[in-house]
């Protein structure tokens, strides 16, 4: 199946508003037709990958799957970003069976980070957010193992250089704070970007949590492992293709 088909009874059951048992149940009945792109009929059981060109019809009426799906959770530490894993719970464990299907992460975060993570369905949405030409920032509250030096802040803003690249990291926003942490905005999202410039410059991160990305923020009233609908204003904050 591509990344943008979705199976029957899935579309079924969210274009329909019923349950995946209910959806299964429709087109075991026969209630439910699947046409191609030229308007014949196809067999359709509930795994059938339904393609763009598609129609699907329950008992003769059109059926239209609502608009994308864009979230954001509160991730805890101790999950990772990753639809499926053996041994450890992921962040599709803290959404209902429903929310999960089709949706991807967008910009993954360590198991051990916290913080603001966004999830879709909407494949160019999530591009313009995290395409490095896009520069979207991240903003990251960072608790280091040392307090910051003058000369350590200087250097995460000016950029450095990690082990796997020759070339700096962006120009970064540092802003230090009173309780000995930082403040570290970025535009790019490189492999374990944050811990690994605080070790370039002689520090190490012992905590790290993500507030925003772009102009979306971590919703206050969402404790760890809690999610939420994005609103219309945050989606659209998200703008077109530059
Ligand atoms: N940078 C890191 O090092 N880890 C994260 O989870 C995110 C950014």
């Amino acid at each position: 199946m591509s990344e943008t088909s979705v199976r029957l009874d899935f579309f079924v059951a969210h274009a329909a508003g019923v349950t995946r048992k209910q959806a299964k149940a429709l087109i075991r009945a026969g209630r439910v037709a699947l046409l191609d792109g030229t308007g014949q009929p196809r067999a359709g059981k509930a795994n059938t990958a339904v393609a763009a060109a598609d129609r699907v019809l329950l008992d003769g009426q059109p059926l239209a799957l609502p608009g994308h799906r864009y979230l954001m959770i509160h991730k805890p530490a101790g999950v990772v970003c990753a639809t499926r894993d053996g041994t450890l719970p992921t962040v599709m464990d803290l959404l209902p069976g429903a929310e999960r299907e089709n949706l991807r992460i967008v910009g993954r975060l360590d198991r051990d980070t916290t913080g603001l993570l966004l999830l879709t369905s909407d494949g160019d949405w999530s591009h313009r957010l995290t395409a490095p030409r896009q520069r979207c920032a991240k903003r990251y509250r960072v608790t280091t193992a040392e307090p910051l030096s003058d000369s350590q802040a200087r250097q995460l803003a000016d950029g450095v250089v990690l082990k796997d690249n020759p070339r700096p990291t962006r120009p970064a926003g540092v802003q230090r704070l009173d309780s000995g942490g930082l403040l570290l905005s970025l535009e790019e999202g490189r492999y374990h970007q944050v811990k690994r410039m605080l070790a370039a410059v002689g520090n190490r991160v012992v905590a790290l949590h993500r507030e925003a990305v772009g102009a979306i923020e971590l919703d206050p009233a969402l404790a760890p492992g809690e999610w939420r609908q994005l609103s219309a204003a945050e989606v659209a904050s998200v703008g077109a293709d530059a």
